[in-house]
């Protein structure tokens, strides 16, 4: 028997779960969501199928950018829990396979981190050369603000230190100065803290701006990427196994560079802002164009690095990539209300009311990001579909407490729902009408077809592993892929479209076929005297189809 030496890089078969600690599960009836609720909700985990868990940040934070503005690195919030607590969280997780990765936020600090405290208050102190300071306002590229509508600038006035600070989102989020070799050595302790406390890697916040060096320009011989590289190997060399995975939604033309340029030895992974926002234009057009040209404009990535897929996550969903007309298409179809789009350029809604809960469309879609080449990434309550709260300010509409039981709190905490952290959603896609405990019972609910299609996914390696490409259709609103992993070929066809349509795969494609595996239908499908294939799906219809090769093993 050989080694199998695919498993070592876990990440490429992965299935990853987001959640925020704040908003899971309350475990000691206050209206906040803490660690010992998490603990006690490991096994739907393990049961919906994923395999690793990502951590929003737990950190203690004055929670003005929802944990994104830190004070204290090695702590827990004390409203979640203890570090005890997250222990007992990780055993857990780790009893029942799940890895654990953790937001890893060192663009910037709160502004009330006792190293900000000390840096604005002397020009001597250690921690001044922590941030980024001027005398004079620089001047400023115009697009350069990360939140238009919440900022102007990037630059702000401190009278105490009497000087101005970079902050590439709010404000109150100084940009630590990674120039200084000392913030180098503080973000490599972060790092050897958590791997440390049995943490699999980290999902990396804000990776350009952490990077971009323009403006730390005293020291010009400071090189962005060989750090990346070194933090890798550091990274690696405390934890074999460990892994990061990037938010860069930057240009295609840009990516390859976060992820090591030829030698890929960077970032692992890199969410795939790009095709994310492009599948949202395919659907709003019914047609597989702008998908099938948003993959041709994706780098060829180096060997062992992955792109991660994803349909909607914690923030705005962002559209900054389309172009003002394409955005506007996609405003029209899935948030044409003002209340509904934010920072001009995003959607603050959840998928299932944007696609007014339609089964069809959301299974459809679930089946595409899941056989993307890439590693899947899904936000808590989309497995079941759950709502947004619009009367929540900008991003926390889609930030509300998961969806347990059909009470009004949605049984996420015992506290009166007046108390909780944030108010559940209310109406449309809320507790009372989508919930985990009513789906659980339903063979037939988007929970169950979650998690069926989270079980076939990991069997399908093919997808994280292989080499792709995509298969030419007549139909314009068919999108198929092959993709192809130690001789196995798997075939998946999408129809973004609500009519029929069909596609007709030759013998040429489907090489010395014997037969072909409908993964999702469990079917055997047989292809014509001449070796060719047709396939006919309905509006909106979906198929993962297995080539068996004659005198091939066969794989289930
Ligand atoms: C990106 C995070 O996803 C977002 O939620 C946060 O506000 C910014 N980075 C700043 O940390």
């Amino acid at each position: 028997m050989r080694i199998d030496f695919t498993a070592d890089l876990w990440w490429k078969n992965a299935v990853f779960y987001c959640l925020d600690v704040e908003t899971f599960m309350d475990g000691d009836g206050d209206g906040c969501g803490d660690f010992n609720g998490l603990t006690q909700q490991v096994d739907y985990l393990a049961n919906l199928g994923i395999t690793c868990i990502w951590l929003m940040p737990f950190y203690p934070t004055p929670n003005r950018d929802d944990g994104y503005d830190i004070t204290d690195y090695f702590a827990v919030d004390p409203r979640l829990g203890t570090l005890g607590d997250f222990v007992e969280f990780m055993r857990t997780a780790s009893d029942r396979g799940l890895r654990v990765i953790i937001d890893l936020v060192v663009n910037h600090t709160s502004d009330e981190h006792p190293w900000f405290q000390a840096a604005r208050s002397s020009p001597n102190s250690i921690y001044r050369d922590y941030y980024v300071w001027r005398e004079q306002k620089p001047a400023e590229a115009p697009d350069s603000v990360a939140f238009p509508g919440e900022e102007t600038s990037i630059w702000q006035h401190d009278r105490r230190a009497r000087a101005y600070y970079l902050h590439h989102f709010y404000r109150y989020q100084p940009d630590l100065n990674i120039a200084n070799g000392r913030v180098r050595d503080e973000i490599a302790r972060v790092m050897g803290f958590w791997l440390h406390q049995g943490v699999s890697g980290f999902r990396v916040d804000a990776v350009p701006a952490l990077l971009q060096v323009e403006n730390r320009s005293e020291a010009p011989e400071f090189d962005p990427q060989a750090y990346l590289r070194e933090l890798r190997s550091f990274m690696g060399r405390r934890a074999a196994e460990a892994m990061w995975l990037g938010e860069a939604n930057v240009d295609p033309d840009d990516e390859r560079q976060y992820l090591g340029g030829d030698e890929g030895d960077a970032l692992n992974m890199l969410f795939n802002f790009v095709v994310m926002q492009a599948i949202y234009l395919s659907l709003a057009r019914r047609s597989a164009e702008p998908l099938e040209d948003a993959l041709r404009r994706l780098p060829k990535i180096p060997k062992d690095t992955q792109w991660a897929n994803f349909l909607r996550n914690h923030d705005e969903l962002t559209l900054d990539k389309l172009t003002v007309s394409q955005r506007e298409e996609v405003f029209a179809a899935f948030g044409p209300e003002p209340q509904m789009q934010l920072y001009s350029h995003g959607l603050r809604r959840r998928l299932a009311p944007m696609l007014e809960g339609d089964q069809k469309r959301l299974r459809m879609l679930f089946s595409l990001i899941f056989s993307l080449p890439g590693t899947p990434v899904l936000l808590y309550g989309d497995e079941i579909g759950m709502g947004e709260n619009l009367s929540l300010a900008d991003r926390l509409a889609v930030r509300t407490p998961m969806q347990w039981t059909a009470s009004a709190g949605g049984g996420f905490s015992s506290s009166p729902v007046s108390r909780f952290v944030r108010p559940p959603v209310d109406g449309r896609c809320g507790p009372e009408e989508v919930n985990v405990a009513d789906q659980r019972r339903n063979p037939d609910s988007q929970l169950a077809f979650v998690s069926r299609l989270i079980r076939r996914r990991r069997e399908t390696p093919e997808f994280g592993w292989g080499t792709w490409q995509l298969v030419e259709s007549r139909a314009p609103s068919l999108f198929a892929h092959r993709c192809e992993w130690q001789g196995s070929t798997v075939i998946a066809v999408h129809n973004l479209g609500p009519n029929r349509a069909t596609l007709t795969l030759d013998a040429q494609q489907l090489g010395d076929c014997e037969a072909v595996d409908d993964l999702l239908g469990e079917r055997k499908l047989q292809p014509r005297s001449d070796g060719s294939l047709r396939i006919t799906l309905g509006g909106y219809g979906y198929r993962w189809l297995r080539v068996r090769r004659i005198g091939q093993r066969p794989r289930f």
